[in-house]
């Protein structure tokens, strides 16, 4: 029995609800992991648009995507092709934009802001919440905003080969920041960007922080058809992935197969008890379709009976 097949059979004889779905299955090693270069070129313009008059001038910045570099690197950059990894991010970001605006949206707080998390480092976290990212906006569903949160070790920007000023911690630290100075427009329609910002011994109370806390609340309402979603550190490594998990209304949770420990992802899907919604995403694995869960967790409101298997 796998180490997800125990701990999902763990959480049903607690009454928890399962759902079964497909996942991320690429054929990866630790060995064969490929290394994100960054050597890509940067452009960065300053457009001012004005909108509605002179009162409503807006500052929008654009970052450009090396979109077949990104490709090259494994990610999402078309939706043309029927690969298998596309396939599989399609029925996780259906999954998660169906709670997202669906009728079980009712239930959930704030159910378009999602967190992708794992229990330890490298299991693949941002690589899934790029691919979603990717993915929602390739087939424009919807907007979709990525937000670097893994504030101690973030990796977006050298993922995607981009720098950027200002982020999510500038924002937080400092109130003469505005939003419009910390998000990006990319040239993927749809997609715009929030870095990490610059490192800081804080960071965990900047992420605890009212400001924090009002920020995911503007960040779900500001658009009504956007997904936001945070890329995080590890829940067992940090303290700032269990205090993200509180300001979202779903969690990914990415688990390495073959690799992480059950005890370890046990003790994530305790850490995140209090979420409305946790999705848990076998990634990396050899197996094939046949191996993979997510699992379902509606422990505040209880509505398991919105989400039957496929
Ligand atoms: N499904 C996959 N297929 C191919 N490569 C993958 C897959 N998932 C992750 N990788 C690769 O594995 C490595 C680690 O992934 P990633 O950086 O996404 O992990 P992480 O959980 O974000 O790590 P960290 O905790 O350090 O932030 C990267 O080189 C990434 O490209
Ligand atoms: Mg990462």
């Amino acid at each position: 029995m796998s180490i997800i097949e125990k701990v999902l059979n763990k959480a049903k004889s607690e009454g928890q609800k399962l759902i079964d779905a497909s996942n991320v299955s690429a054929e990866i090693t630790r060995e064969n992991r490929q290394d994100n270069h960054l050597n890509q070129p940067f452009e960065s313009v300053d457009l001012t648009v004005a909108e509605q008059g002179e009162k409503s001038i807006e500052h929008r910045q654009l970052v450009c995507l090396d979109l077949e570099r990104l490709a090259e690197l494994g990610f999402i950059v078309s939706s043309d092709d029927q690969t298998q990894t596309i396939e599989e991010y399609r029925n996780i970001k259906r999954r998660l934009v169906d709670n997202a605006f669906g009728p079980a949206s009712a239930g959930i707080t704030k159910p378009n802001v999602i967190l992708v998390t794992s229990s330890v480092e490298g299991e693949g976290k941002t690589y899934t919440a790029l691919n979603l990212a990717l993915s929602i906006a390739n087939e424009r569903d919807k907007k979709v905003l990525l937000i670097d949160a893994d504030v101690a070790r973030p990796s977006l920007a050298k993922t995607l080969g981009i720098d950027v000023k200002y982020g999510l911690i500038d924002y937080l630290e400092n109130d003469w920041l505005s939003y419009t100075d910390i998000e990006f427009k990319t040239n993927m329609p749809g997609l715009s960007l929030i870095l990490s910002g610059k490192q800081h011994k804080h960071s965990t109370e900047l992420l605890a922080s009212n400001k924090m806390t009002l920020f995911a609340e503007e960040l779900s309402n500001r658009y009504s058809d956007r997904i936001v979603i945070f890329d995080s550190p590890p829940l067992l490594a940090a303290t700032q992935g269990v205090v993200l998990a509180k300001l979202v209304g779903q969690v990914v949770l990415v688990i390495e197969a073959e690799q992480t420990l059950q005890s370890f992802v046990t003790a994530s899907v305790e850490k995140l008890s209090s979420c409305d919604v946790v999705l848990a995403v076998l990634n990396k694995s050899k197996a094939g379709l046949l191996d993979k869960y997510y699992y379902g967790q509606y422990g505040q409101y209880g509505q398991y009976g919105q989400y039957g298997h496929k």
